[in-house]
């Protein structure tokens, strides 16, 4: 049997967490939890949260603390994040969200947090070209000469623009990752929790060196 894993992904706005997360979701069996895409369900299913969140969200900035901590608990108490572990996408963003982490994980503490690392100008270049599927979410890289509809190979869904993928958006977005999220790095290396993986290269080259690290520290 494949035993489990309790695994934080950090990195920039288009260092590739999502693409990765689906794909270590499925190689170790354990939940991918994208607060984004929890955030933007919500959106879309017009709930309160969702409200809230929308504005928020397309400027770029961060939903607030309680809000999104509150969230994640409630989902890892859930049976398959208990037996099988979790993969945690786009959380915790902020040295509060991870104290709290800390707290919610109780007996079952993450194995490692990582840092997957991509240079700010590649980023800008993923996400100006980044195009999504309105219903599953799958990832799309336009080169410019697009099918035009465009309709998703998983599921036939319209391939669109994510709403936060403007210019100014995105710069907010990377401008808020330095503030808040880069002193992340600082408090999983003091206590012994980070490893550092290189982002850059195909998508199956940073797959490979993913598991490789959490199977090192699992
Ligand atoms: P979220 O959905 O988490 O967005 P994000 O942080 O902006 O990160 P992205 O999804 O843009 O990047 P990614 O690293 O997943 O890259 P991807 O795999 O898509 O959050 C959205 C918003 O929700 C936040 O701004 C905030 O408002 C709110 N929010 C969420 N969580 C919150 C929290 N905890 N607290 C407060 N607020 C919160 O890849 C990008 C592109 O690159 C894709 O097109 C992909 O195909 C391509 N790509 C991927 N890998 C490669 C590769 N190896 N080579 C070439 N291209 C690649
Ligand atoms: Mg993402």
């Amino acid at each position: 049997m494949i035993p489990g894993a309790r695994v934080v992904l950090l990195g920039r706005q288009g260092s590739g967490k999502g693409t990765q997360c689906t794909r270590l979701s499925r190689h170790f069996v354990a939940p991918h939890i994208s607060t984004g895409d929890m955030l933007r369900a919500a959106v879309r299913e017009g709930t309160e949260l969702g409200r809230l969140a929308r504005e928020i969200i397309d400027a770029g900035g961060l939903v607030g603390d309680d809000i999104m901590v509150g969230i994640v608990d409630e989902r890892l108490q859930r049976d398959d994040a208990q037996i099988r572990g979790y993969i945690l996408d786009g959380f915790p963003r902020t040295v509060f969200q991870a104290e709290s982490l800390d707290r919610i994980a109780g007996d079952k503490p993450l194995h490692v947090a990582i840092d997957l690392d991509v240079p700010r100008a590649m980023v800008l270049d993923r996400l100006s070209r980044r195009r999504v599927c309105r219903d599953c979410g799958t990832n799309y890289q336009s080169t410019g000469s697009d099918p035009r509809p465009w309709l998703c190979d998983t599921c036939g869904g319209d391939v669109v623009q994510r709403d936060d993928d403007t210019p100014e958006a995105i710069n907010r977005r990377l401008d808020l990752y330095e503030s808040q999220t880069q002193p992340l790095i600082e408090f999983y290396g003091r206590t012994r929790r980070l490893e550092r993986v290189d982002g850059v290269g195909t998508p199956d080259e940073v797959f490979a060196r993913l598991t490789g690290t959490i199977e090192k520290r699992r």
